[in-house]
């Protein structure tokens, strides 16, 4: 928790606050909601992205909690509190279990205790740390992770923040070294290959106009933060299209943003 006021940027949007925004939320200022509606109208799928990625989220967390077994969580690029956080969704399967949230970003610190609300058989922490930082996350996390069994790492929208993609990979490779066997990685990841020139217009005014800046990567290149791994079905997919709840209407249609669940052997 912030032990002194934290100092939030209204003067340019940030990537949390206009999530929030497209998601529903009130936990953003007129900056973002400009930008978050400039986005929109270039790209209009945008908000059915982010919810199409949270509901991702809580079919994971709930697949990680229940069929295979994890009571530990690392979700790296967090986002503001909103409905379903992973502690929510993981310790409703198993209320022993473990979450550490990580982000940088100032306004998800001061909304950090809303993150904080455990179950009380379980335990949550939040480490304000940059993703480009792994050293600094695997040493903040085996403060409330037990480091030698099995931790599901969540990087849910965030590896898109990490530009240099030998970085982003060499990040993703720091993490699964610090976990045993029996671990999971899930990403999720925009992708121009779903998205087509509307989003990569959206990109580009984004990186102009907001922080921080974004790639969207190939099919080829998300496949390749799980080399090594054994990636569970349905493979790398459109967020919306892994494991879908059955909707009246067949297959959810797809978004611009593609997801996986992989296994450390
Ligand atoms: C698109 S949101 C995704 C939030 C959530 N994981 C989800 O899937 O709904 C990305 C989050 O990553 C955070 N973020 C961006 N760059 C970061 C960095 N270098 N280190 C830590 N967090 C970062 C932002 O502050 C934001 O909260």
């Amino acid at each position: 928790m912030p032990a002194e006021p934290v100092e939030l940027d209204q003067g340019v949007a940030h990537n949390a606050r206009v999530w929030n925004y497209w998601l529903g939320g009130r936990d953003n200022y007129p900056v973002d909601r400009e930008v978050g509606d400039q986005v929109s109208s270039m790209f209009p799928s945008i908000s059915q992205v982010a919810l199409a990625d949270r509901l991702f989220l809580g079919r994971a967390v709930r697949y990680l909690a229940g069929e295979a077994g994890i009571r530990q969580f690392l979700d790296i690029g967090t986002g503001l509190p909103t409905v379903e956080n992973t502690h929510e969704v993981a310790q409703r399967v198993a209320p022993e279990a473990r979450i550490v949230y990580v982000d940088n970003d100032p306004l998800v610190l001061a909304h950090a205790r809303a993150l904080l609300a455990s179950a009380p058989e379980g335990v949550t922490d939040y480490i304000d740390a940059d993703a480009r930082d792994p050293d600094a996350i695997v040493r903040g996390a085996a403060e409330t992770l037990d480091l030698t069994r099995p931790v599901a790492i969540m990087m849910l929208g965030i590896l898109n923040f990490i530009t240099d993609t030998r970085e982003a990979q060499a990040t993703v490779e720091r993490l699964l070294e610090a976990v045993p066997s029996g671990s999971y990685l899930a990403i999720t990841h925009p992708t121009l290959e779903l998205g087509g020139e509307a989003n990569a217009a959206a990109m580009r005014f984004w990186n102009e106009n907001a922080k921080p800046a974004i790639v969207a990567r190939s099919r080829e290149a998300v496949t390749r933060f799980f080399d090594g791994l054994e990636i569970v079905e349905p493979g790398l997919v459109s967020c919306s299209r892994w494991r879908p709840e059955a909707t009246p209407g067949g297959e959810p249609d797809t978004v611009a943003q593609f997801a996986a669940v992989a296994r450390k052997p």
